[in-house]
C-alpha cells in the first residue's frame, strides 16, 4: 500500500483495480458505495492466496493446512476486534453480514428476553434489516415495536427518543449512519439513555464501518454489527460484536457442527463463544479477506479517510445544491458521504439509466428504507454515496450527468 497518512487519493485509487475500467466507453465513476464498495488488490490477493496455498477447513484437524488456515481465520477475528476496539476476540462472531447479525440477536437475545408488554425501540430512519427482524420477533413474543421519530432534515429527535424509553424498553436497535440519508446518529448519547432505563442497545454499523473510527467501548453499546462488503471486504462475511456477558447468556441460534461441546441423542451441550454462534463450516476465505480489508482501512487511517470524505460531501452538497430542480433529502448537520436527492418531474429510475450511460453508478429506488421514503413523501431517490477513493472530479462528472438528465427531460 503506497498511500500515507497524508492521504493520496491517486495512490488509493491505484489499489482498486476495478476503478481503471470503463463503462459504456466512459471512465467508471463509482458512487454506489452505500450498496457495496469495491475491493483493493490486497483483499483480492488475500482470498486468492488462501485458495491457492493454504486452504482447508478450520478448527477441525491437526494437519498443516488446517492449522495454517485456522491461524489466519482467528487472526482475522482479532483484526475485527482491533477494528472495533472490542475488549475480547471471543466477543466477535462471524456472520454473513449486518442483516444476519440483527437476525441473530433478535432470534437469540430477543427470544430469551422479550415477553408481552416489553418494547423494542428503533428509529424512523432504519433500513428494513433493522425493522423486519424486530417486527418478526415482536409478533412471536408479544413485545411491541416502538419508533422514535426524526425531523425533516433526517435528524433523530433526541428528546422524542428519550420520551419513548421506559422500563418497558428491553432493547434499542438503531442505525449508526442512515443508508438512505447519511445521518450520523449520536450513538454514545443514545446508549447512555438506553442504559439509564435498563435497556441494552444494538447498533447497525453497516454504513459506518467504511467511513469512521468505531470504538464500541467509547460508544458504550452492547452489540455492534457490520458487513464486510461495504467495508472493502468480500461479500458474504461480516461481524457481530457483543459483550461477553450478554453473548454467554444467549441461547444458540443455528444448530450443527462447531457450535456444540458434546452431542448424544438425549442431550447436547453447547460450545463457548464465539463458536456457539458459528454453526457449520464458516466462510473461511472471506473472513481472511475481511481481515485484509480492515487492515487496509486501518493502515490508511480513519482520520484521513473521514477528512477526505467530509471534504467530498461538502463539495458535492454545494455543487448539487446549486442545481435548479434538485432537492436533497437528508440534510442533517452530522452526515457521512451520502447524498440522496430527487429531480423535479424526473423518475429516479430514468435518471439512474441516463447516468449509467455516462459511466456513473448511483443507486436509485427506496434503498431498503420504505418508511424513510414515505416520511419524505417521495417514491424513490437517487443516491450518490462516496468512499475513500472518490474524487472531486467524479462529483463534477455527476453534476454534468445530472444536467444532461435534466436537458433530456426538458
Ligand atoms: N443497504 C444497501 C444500500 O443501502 C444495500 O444500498
Amino acid at each position: 500500500m503506497s498511500a500515507t497518512k497524508t492521504f493520496d487519493v491517486t495512490a488509493v485509487r491505484n489499489d482498486f483495480p476495478i476503478l481503471a475500467r470503463t463503462v459504456h466507453g466512459k471512465p467508471l465513476v463509482y458512487l454506489d458505495n452505500g450498496a457495496s464498495a469495491q475491493k483493493p488488490r490486497c483483499v483480492i490477493d488475500a482470498i486468492s492466496r488462501v485458495y491457492e496455498h493454504e486452504y482447508s477447513n478450520v478448527h477441525r484437524a491437526a494437519h498443516e493446512l488446517s492449522n495454517a488456515t485456522t491461524e489466519k481465520f482467528e487472526a482475522a477475528r482479532r483484526t475485527v476486534q482491533q477494528f472495533l476496539n472490542a475488549p475480547q476476540d471471543r466477543e466477535v462472531i462471524f456472520v454473513r453480514g449486518t442483516t444476519e447479525a440483527v437476525n441473530l440477536v433478535s432470534n437469540t437475545w430477543g427470544r430469551a428476553n422479550l415477553k408481552p408488554g416489553d418494547e423494542v425501540l428503533i428509529t424512523a430512519m432504519e433500513h428494513h434489516s433493522n425493522i423486519v427482524p424486530w417486527q418478526m420477533i415482536c409478533e412471536q413474543t408479544g413485545a411491541k415495536l416502538v419508533v422514535a421519530p426524526m425531523d425533516t432534515t433526517g435528524t433523530l429527535i433526541l428528546p422524542e427518543f428519550q420520551r419513548r424509553l421506559s422500563p418497558r424498553t428491553r432493547i434499542v436497535s438503531c442505525v449508526h449512519i442512515s443508508n438512505a440519508l447519511g445521518t450520523i446518529n449520536p450513538v454514545a448519547e443514545m446508549a447512555r439513555l438506553a442504559h439509564a432505563v435498563g435497556a441494552v442497545i444494538m447498533i447497525d454499523g453497516a454504513q459506518a464501518a467504511p467511513h469512521m473510527r468505531i470504538d464500541v467501548q467509547a460508544l458504550g453499546v452492547d452489540f455492534y454489527a457490520f458487513s464486510g462488503h461495504k467495508a472493502f471486504g468480500p461479500t458474504g462475511i461480516g461481524a457481530l460484536w457483543g459483550k461477553a456477558e450478554l453473548l454467554e447468556n444467549m441461547p444458540p441460534w443455528q444448530g450443527g457442527g462447531e457450535m456444540i461441546k458434546s452431542v448424544t441423542f438425549e442431550k447436547t451441550t453447547y460450545n463457548t463463544i464465539p463458536h456457539r454462534f458459528e454453526a457449520g463450516t464458516p466462510n473461511i476465505a472471506d473472513a481472511i479477506g475481511l481481515g485484509a480489508a480492515l487492515k487496509y482501512v486501518m493502515d490508511l487511517g480513519h482520520e484521513v479517510i473521514e477528512a477526505h470524505e467530509q471534504e467530498l460531501l461538502h463539495y458535492a452538497t454545494a455543487q448539487l445544491g446549486a442545481i435548479k430542480g434538485l432537492r436533497i433529502t437528508g440534510t442533517s448537520a452530522r452526515k457521512a458521504g451520502v447524498i440522496s436527492f430527487v429531480l423535479d418531474g424526473i423518475h429516479a429510475g430514468d435518471a439512474g439509466m441516463i447516468l449509467d450511460e455516462q459511466g456513473i453508478a448511483v443507486r436509485v429506488g427506496q434503498h431498503c428504507a420504505e418508511p424513510v421514503m414515505a416520511f419524505f413523501g417521495v417514491p424513490a431517490t437517487i443516491r450518490a454515496s462516496f468512499a475513500l477513493y472518490n474524487t472531486k472530479a467524479e462529483v463534477d462528472a455527476l453534476v454534468k450527468g445530472i444536467k444532461k438528465v435534466q436537458e433530456l427531460f426538458r
